[in-house]
């Protein structure tokens, strides 16, 4: 049995803008010495307020919030923690906090006559703290809601970006029992279709008759075919862009199987895909001076008897041979192929975003997605937009004497490096011999996921890169229109 075609939620940005102001709970943002940044708006709140923040040993560290009540004990004001008094040393994304614990209701931000603070920036930390998962809970909860007036002069970008990194999250909380390969490919389907662009699927044998048999491989095992998804968008005459998502809708690990602790989340293993499509959507509801291109391939990467071995050697899309070190290394096979695929049209621009090393993850935890790129000035644009849109990304170096380490005795390479070391680099590294050296490629390995809650970053599937590459292209293909 397969669940029906994937329906958009809807997503709820929290924001009033029919409220009067006068009727809004203000919210006063104060600095971990509670008086120097913003302080006219701490000279504004009550004498009765101070003394209320002073009795709650209210600090103003990062995050911390003070409901403050009036003489009846109703709510008077909100007080939002910025932690350090220098803006560039707070969390970007501090309101944030703000959608999840604060009570029902309406509320405006109550900025100092001197505030240097982004209006936007604020605006979308509370977008993004607003998201809940709440597709299997019978009672979905009520969210306090912003006003939005002044000062946000991109509200309409600002809430595509919000509503793609929803449309992400959603993709990737999802359990695999509800987003199998199918499904992501009927969520990009139906993304194509709502722009009105048609979309190619290729499903199941028909991988191999149109020589994706890398894909073919890694997905046959499981009861849902593996399938390929290649839709594009956008006039022929502007710069052409090629997304990739890695698209695993379940990483068992295959044969060389995964331990119950390393198994537990890879619902996640789409997170790639999830991203590409999150993007694709922002991109197109921005209408960005591109044509787009998103291939994703969709796979289970299963145990069954016709799954892929440890040892088997595989003939790629591109003609040359992989050994197959592990079957747990299995989404740089399945991009492997969809590279291949992606350079065929030569784009000026090839992304591609992927779940796909451990390894990343020790190198920069969960919250850095690492940066990969054949062109380091397009690395280093696209790390300093990452910086900027609090959506960070380090570059990291495709160090060419590691390549040795995916030599293969009996195949043309090796998907695995032999020592394990730099595993990151590796994998970059496996996916870079198959894109030609004059297609500027970026890829990006990332977490997917937050393991814990964070300011705008409530616990689950998780956008990373999405905003900066958005801002990124902007600024390179959008300039001066
Ligand atoms: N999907 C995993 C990578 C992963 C694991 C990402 C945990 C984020 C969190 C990938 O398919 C994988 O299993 N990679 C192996 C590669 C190894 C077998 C060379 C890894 O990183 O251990
Ligand atoms: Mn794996
Ligand atoms: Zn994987």
């Amino acid at each position: 049995m397969t669940n029906p075609s994937y329906a958009f939620q809807t997503f709820d940005p929290g924001f009033t803008g029919t409220t009067p102001s006068a009727q809004c709970t203000p919210i006063y943002l104060l600095t971990a010495d509670s008086i120097t940044f913003e302080d006219e708006q701490f000279e504004a709140i009550s004498l009765r307020a101070k003394n209320w923040i002073k009795a709650s040993n209210f600090v103003g560290a990062g995050g911390a919030t003070l409901l403050v009540p009036d003489d009846e004990g109703l709510l008077s004001c909100v007080v939002l923690g910025l932690g350090p008094a220098q803006i560039k040393d707070q969390d970007p994304l501090i309101v944030g906090v703000l959608p999840q614990t604060l009570p029902n209701g309406d509320y405006r931000i109550a900025y100092g006559e001197n505030s240097v603070r982004d209006h936007g920036r604020d605006a979308l930390a509370w977008a993004l703290g607003s998201y809940r998962f709440d597709r299997y809970k019978k009672m979905a909860t009520a969210h306090p809601k912003l006003r939005i007036d002044h000062g946000v002069a991109n509200l309409e970008e600002l809430l595509a970006l919000a509503r793609a990194t929803a449309f992400g999250r959603d993709l990737i909380s999802t359990p695999t029992n509800d987003m199998g390969p199918q499904q992501i490919a009927e969520a990009a389907q139906a993304l194509a279709g709502t722009y009105d662009v048609p979309c190619r699927t290729i499903v199941g044998d028909d991988l191999l008759t149109e020589n994706f048999p890398m894909i073919h491989a890694v997905g046959r095992a499981s009861d849902q075919a593996p399938r390929l998804v290649d839709f594009s968008w956008g006039s022929k005459s502007n710069p052409k862009v090629t997304l990739v998502g890695k698209g695993v809708a379940f990483d068992t690990g295959g044969l060389d199987i995964k331990s119950a602790a390393g198994m537990l989340l890879m619902k996640k293993d789409m997170g790639g895909a999830a991203n590409v499509l999150a993007l694709a959507s922002a991109i197109m509801a921005t209408d960005l001076p591109v044509r787009l291109r998103v291939i994703i391939p969709c796979v289970e990467n299963a145990i069954s008897g016709s799954a892929f071995r440890p040892g088997d050697v595989l003939t790629s899309r591109s003609g040359r041979t992989v050994e197959i070190g592990n079957t747990d290394a299995e989404g740089r096979l399945i991009l492997a192929d969809a590279l291949t695929l992606a350079g065929e049209d030569e784009p000026d621009l090839i992304v591609d975003m992927a779940t796909l090393t451990g390894a990343a993850r020790v190198a920069l935890g969960t919250d850095i997605a690492g940066l990969f790129s054949n062109d380091d000035g397009f690395a280093a644009g696209l790390q300093a937009a990452s910086l900027a849109e609090a959506d960070p990304l380090w570059h990291m170096p495709l160090w060419q004497p590691y390549k040795k380490l995916l030599d293969s005795k009996i195949a043309d390479i090796n998907h695995i490096a032999s020592g394990g070391y730099g595993g990151a680099i590796t994998a970059a590294l496996f996916l870079s011999t198959f894109v030609g050296a004059e297609t500027k490629w970026a890829h990006i390995d990332l977490m997917a996921f937050n393991p814990t809650a964070k300011p705008g970053k409530p616990i689950g599937g998780e956008t990373q890169g999405m905003r900066a590459l958005y801002s990124h292209l902007k600024q390179l293909y959008a300039h001066g229109q």
